[in-house]
């Protein structure tokens, strides 16, 4: 399915050419749609698998040049061009068919956000967003784009609409405090998110002159990562607020998927008619919860995903941790795909150094330590994208650092 590539010309890439070329038919321009508990691409069942690269909007992990953006008290960077498409290259490489990505979607309150600001809109921030969303697009991905997030890290959640509307809290100190829940309860918080939800799927995209509510590269929207209440993993997400955000993006953006991004599936939630997938995270993996999730939602006709899964088993030796949760979700026609935490390329245009994240679940595309695990990764994308076009037991494939930005059939 992702062998259906058109030539782009590189001198294109801000120009009609570009336009053209995606105005043709092309599997690229059609949308994921659910069918009951199924997804479709062109008619035919299509499975979501791939990884998170929380980062393609805004990174935490680089110190870039000296005069690029930077916001050292966070240590928020823009990513390069070119670490985003290696990243693009790295999922085609692995069988992937689309990418989890936190900041195409979270990115407010630092000078580097999307909105800096309440209702100020930093048309910069934009850039590597429209770049990443353009280069998911030639290399044949879709994307699954959160809106918030439960934290309080670097590209901000939900904390920081709170505090825009006056409540002065942290995670720090009050994550337990019942006033959290004003970011789902309060008119004004939820009025300023749909402000930002506004303006962000309405944004027309440079590149493909499409905005991110057109453009069925993002065939998923997702109301929040690991969303919670004041009580680690209650599940606390009113379905008042899930069922009007529902409305709300499928008012603005008629043919994305609605995915629910409670921490944990929520039964409530099950009558939430805009709500198209449910999901969970998992750390570690586990087979166990994870047909616990599945029997929740035996009664409900639609797909379950499993949005971030952490591994730190070992590969090389008799591990069979992965083997076997991969097999649990291959045998499960409900599951819809998964997401693993979390890849990382090159620090491009430095093809030498991969970048490094601190979270202990790094996985580097090309770095023999990780080689065993990838390709147990890979079998299993393959395993269920049947893309008949990847030999899944060969050698792991060399991706090229640059990769291209364009491709030719
Ligand atoms: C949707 O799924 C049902 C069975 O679950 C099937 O009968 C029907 O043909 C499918 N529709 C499409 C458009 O694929
Ligand atoms: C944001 O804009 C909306 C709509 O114009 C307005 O109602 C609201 O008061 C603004 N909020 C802030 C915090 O500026
Ligand atoms: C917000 O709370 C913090 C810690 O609880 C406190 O130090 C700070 O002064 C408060 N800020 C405002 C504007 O009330
Ligand atoms: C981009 O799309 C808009 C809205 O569909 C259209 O009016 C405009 O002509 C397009 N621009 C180009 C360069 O094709
Ligand atoms: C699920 O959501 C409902 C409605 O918002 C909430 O009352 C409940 O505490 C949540 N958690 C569980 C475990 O049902």
């Amino acid at each position: 399915m992702k062998s259906q590539f058109f030539s782009l010309a590189l001198a294109s890439l801000f120009g009609s050419h570009a336009i053209a070329q995606s105005q043709l038919t092309d599997i690229r321009d059609l949308r994921v749609v659910r069918n009951g508990s199924v997804l479709m691409l062109d008619n035919k069942p299509w499975k979501a698998v791939g990884a998170n690269v929380y980062w393609l909007g805004l990174d935490e992990n680089v110190t870039p040049p000296p005069g690029s953006p930077y916001y050292a008290p966070l240590h928020a960077s823009y990513p390069s061009p070119g670490r985003i498409t290696q990243i693009m290259s790295i999922i085609n490489a692995m069988g992937g068919t689309m990418i989890r990505s936190h900041t195409l979607g979270v990115s407010v309150g630092n000078p580097l956000s999307l909105w800096p600001s309440p209702n100020q809109t930093n048309p910069e921030a934009f850039t590597p967003i429209d770049w990443a969303v353009y280069q998911a697009r030639v290399y044949g991905l879709r994307l699954m784009v959160p809106l918030v997030d439960n934290f309080d890290y670097y590209h901000g959640g939900k904390y920081t609409f709170l505090r825009w509307a006056g409540f002065n809290l942290s995670r720090s100190g009050d994550e337990r405090n019942p006033q959290v829940q004003e970011f789902y309860n309060n008119p004004k918080v939820v009025d300023l998110f749909k402000r930002y939800i506004e303006s962000l799927l309405t944004h027309r995209n440079p590149y493909t002159n499409l905005t991110y509510a057109e453009d069925p590269t993002i065939f998923a929207i997702e109301t929040g990562n690991e969303l919670c209440g004041p009580v680690w993993g209650d599940m606390d997400v009113p379905t008042e607020w899930v069922r009007d955000i529902g409305r709300f993006v499928k008012g603005l953006a008629p043919g994305k998927l609605f995915v629910d991004g409670t921490y944990g599936v929520n039964r409530t939630h099950f009558g939430v008619e805009e709500v198209d997938i449910f999901s969970n995270h998992y750390y570690p993996v586990s087979t166990t919860k994870l047909q616990r999730d599945l029997e929740a939602l035996a009664s409900v006709d639609k797909p379950y995903f499993a949005g971030e899964y952490g591994w730190l088993g070992n590969a090389a030796t008799a591990d069979a941790s992965l083997p076997a949760w991969y097999r649990e979700i291959e045998r499960n026609p409900k599951v819809m795909g998964d997401t693993f935490w979390s890849l990382f390329g090159h620090n491009v245009p430095d093809c030498n150094t991969f970048v490094e994240h601190n979270d202990g679940f790094t996985m580097q595309y090309g770095n023999p330590a990780h080689a065993a695990q990838i390709r147990i990764i890979r079998q299993h994308f393959v395993k269920m994208s049947q893309d008949l076009s990847i030999s899944a037991d060969a050698e792991l494939p060399q991706v090229p650092c640059p990769a291209p930005t364009s491709l030719t059939p």
